[in-house]
């Protein structure tokens, strides 16, 4: 595997499945494929379980590590071609990003969507120009439109909770204060639809997603409706995807957030997000902290995830 941005790259999902639970058995097995080889960890947006999670992966295998934050204490960065630098920006992508590559054997990246320019950011031009210009295996650490790792954790969790070989999962929208982007329910879809499970979209008119991630997706307007019979379900924002409303916020509906009256309609099912959460407007504090919530062994399979796809990267390395 010579990079990671989305389920595509993964190959056999069984496969990988059947890594990661192996690797959860004993995370230092591959320790020596690592040795003397580094991993650069591109941060453009914050994070805490993203960060945390990949430096223990990298760690799992024997790598070394180095996380450069690109703003706090770097170049500030230009990424558009042909604009004169006369601005802020001291140095260009396109020089820096072969820079970094040399410095490094693999590099994951963490690059949101600006909002400005749904093209722009559905390009994933930032993701995209490390894999074009760094030389080395890159992996997304949650780009403009995609966020795998946190997927393919989120695949894991649901295989080790289902009690049923096709379970019923239900993808809410829920209320937030700030334009949140669609990667992960972009992924989520994506992962959801390749594992082939009974996966059902709900969400306010004017939320549809990006036809490319729902696939085969049921979608349903009413979340009641949807939620009936669910074995999970996983909260989540995002922004308006389509047309002139990309990246705005059309609603603020709080019955939407995710509360005792919409699990009881469940199949008493877990609960799931990818954190970090606002209380209250996602999800009540009672359903987050009931016992069907799994949000934290959610976040500790983000170490399986990101273990797994640096083993597969490590392999691809000469
Ligand atoms: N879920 C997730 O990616 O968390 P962070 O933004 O903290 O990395």
């Amino acid at each position: 595997m010579k990079k990671f941005t989305g389920v595509q790259d993964i190959g056999d999902l069984k496969v990988a499945l059947a890594l990661a639970f192996e690797m959860k058995k004993d995370r230092f097995k591959y320790v020596e494929l690592g040795r003397n080889k580094t991993l650069l960890m591109v941060f453009f947006n914050s994070s805490l379980r993203t960060r945390l999670s990949t430096q223990k992966a990298a760690m799992n295998l024997g790598m070394n590590v180095i996380v450069l934050d690109i703003n706090q204490g770097a170049w500030k960065l230009e990424t558009e071609r042909g604009v004169i630098m006369d601005g802020d920006k001291s140095e260009h992508i396109l020089e820096a990003i072969p820079v970094m590559g040399s410095y490094c054997d693999i590099i994951g990246v963490r690059s949101f969507a600006q909002f400005e320019d749904r093209d722009y950011d559905y390009n994933e031009t930032i993701l995209n120009q490390f894999i074009q210009y760094s030389g080395k295996p890159v992996f997304s650490m949650e780009a403009a439109t995609c966020h795998p790792l946190q997927a393919f954790a989120d695949l894991i969790t649901i295989e080790e909770y289902k009690t049923k070989p096709r379970p019923k999962v239900v993808m809410s929208w829920a209320p937030h204060p700030r334009a949140l982007p669609q990667a992960v329910p972009n992924s989520f879809a994506e992962w959801m639809n390749a594992a082939d499970y009974d996966f059902v979209i709900t969400h306010p008119h004017g939320y549809e997603l990006d036809p490319k991630f729902v696939g085969d997706a049921h979608v349903e307007y009413d979340q009641m409706k949807a939620f009936e019979g669910a074995d999970f379900v996983y909260g989540k924002n995002w922004a308006a995807y389509a047309g002139d409303n990309y990246g705005r916020i059309i609603c603020s509906d709080r019955s939407w957030t995710i509360g005792d009256r919409q699990m009881a309609v469940t199949n008493n099912a877990h609960f799931m997000h990818c954190l970090p959460v606002r209380r209250n407007m996602i999800v009540t504090d009672d359903v987050i902290e009931g016992p069907q919530s799994l949000v934290i062994p959610e976040a500790a399979n983000r170490e399986i995830s990101a273990t797994v796809v640096l083993k597969k990267l490590l392999d691809s390395i000469e």
